[in-house]
């Protein structure tokens, strides 16, 4: 489809949103921004974008922060292994790539937590490189205005949208074609109830003329979701409490939470006899993520344990905000006025 390209940059050109990375050409800053994009809705990346290019205003400035920092920074956006691959590959391009940020498609690839899309979006919005953007946008667009229907989560479904959306690039203006179909996607083909009226490609759209949009794009499986049931116990004992380091892997990586018991079920009880002078214990609250619901109780103690774990740490309540905690425990501790 030959007019496919200047039909959406045209469109683009007249109806884009004014996002701040858009006046960007420093690959520092695309680069920040892709990475905040990843899982985030635009609408809350745009304040954690401005945050971290004020905060780190350039990679170096990054690589020099404390991975603790980042963390607090990234405090709220979830997926916490994305601010750490951030903070990893800053310091990588500080130390071995004497501080200039990779030029090309397959440079930019090689570092930690850029994938297909992010190299991509990375190469053809600072540098021009001839690379198609293929995220979820682009994948229901796609699967649309050409009718398709192998499944997108299939491995033949992978490289039949990537040689798709090749074929379809704008061979002056990729940067701008990228960010097009991506705005379309985000805009105007959205998954719910698109607004086929207004889009530049409603001539085109074959599942339009077919009336098959709502079942576009197709989908194998969807991933199942398993439940953790978290136990937090929270000891106040002259304006004190512990807290306690993750380790190992998994969500929430290296950040600080109260000390925990999980267990295997809902209604598995904890024994608690250990800890004297309970005051309450809260309701289950609910957190969830994206392939993981997480069930929570909060119990309160009045007083410190008689024995204190090896990897507790006492603080005062007013510096729990110096760590960085997972969203379900900064919620609580809000929502609650725990402290
Ligand atoms: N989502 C991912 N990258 C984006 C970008 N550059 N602009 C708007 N939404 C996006």
């Amino acid at each position: 489809m030959n007019d496919f390209s200047p039909l959406i940059v045209d469109w683009y050109r007249l109806k884009k949103r004014e996002l701040p990375w858009r006046a960007e050409s420093n690959p520092y800053f695309i680069w920040l921004s892709e990475i905040i994009l990843q899982q985030t809705r635009v609408s809350q990346g745009i304040y954690y974008y401005l945050k971290f290019t004020k905060n780190y205003p350039t990679i170096i400035a990054l690589a020099n922060a404390e991975e603790k920092e980042v963390l607090n920074d990234w405090q709220g956006l979830g997926y916490y292994s994305r601010a750490r691959n951030l903070h990893f590959s800053a310091k990588h391009i500080r130390d071995e790539l004497n501080g200039v940020f990779p030029t090309t498609y397959n440079e930019i690839r090689k570092l930690k937590g850029v994938g297909q899309y992010t190299a991509s979006a990375i190469s053809s919005f600072a540098f021009n490189e001839k690379r198609a953007v293929v995220d979820g946008n682009v994948y229901r667009l796609l699967s649309r205005v050409f009718n398709l229907d192998t499944p997108i989560d299939s491995s033949s479904g992978v490289k039949e949208f990537q040689e798709l959306a090749d074929t379809l690039i704008n061979r002056e203006n990729p940067g701008e074609h990228n960010q097009a179909i991506m705005e379309i996607g985000a805009l105007i083909c959205v998954p719910k109830q698109p607004k086929c009226i207004e889009c530049p490609l409603k001539e085109k759209c074959l599942s339009l003329a077919n009336n098959c949009i709502n079942s576009r794009p197709i989908k194998k499986g969807k991933t199942r979701v398993t439940g953790r049931f978290f136990h937090y116990l929270i000891f106040n004992s002259e304006e004190k409490t512990i807290i306690e380091q993750r380790i190992g892997k998994g969500i929430w990586q290296n950040m600080y939470q109260f000390p925990m018991v999980e267990v295997a079920k809902a209604d598995e009880r904890i024994d608690l006899s250990a800890f004297k002078n309970k005051s309450f214990e809260s309701p289950v609250r609910k957190h969830v993520l994206s392939h993981q619901h997480i069930y929570a109780t909060f119990h309160h103690f009045n007083s410190f344990p008689t024995e204190i774990n090896g990897n507790w740490r006492t603080i005062k309540q007013s510096d729990i905000q110096e760590y960085p905690l997972p969203r379900i425990i900064d919620r609580y501790l809000e929502e609650e006025d725990v402290f």
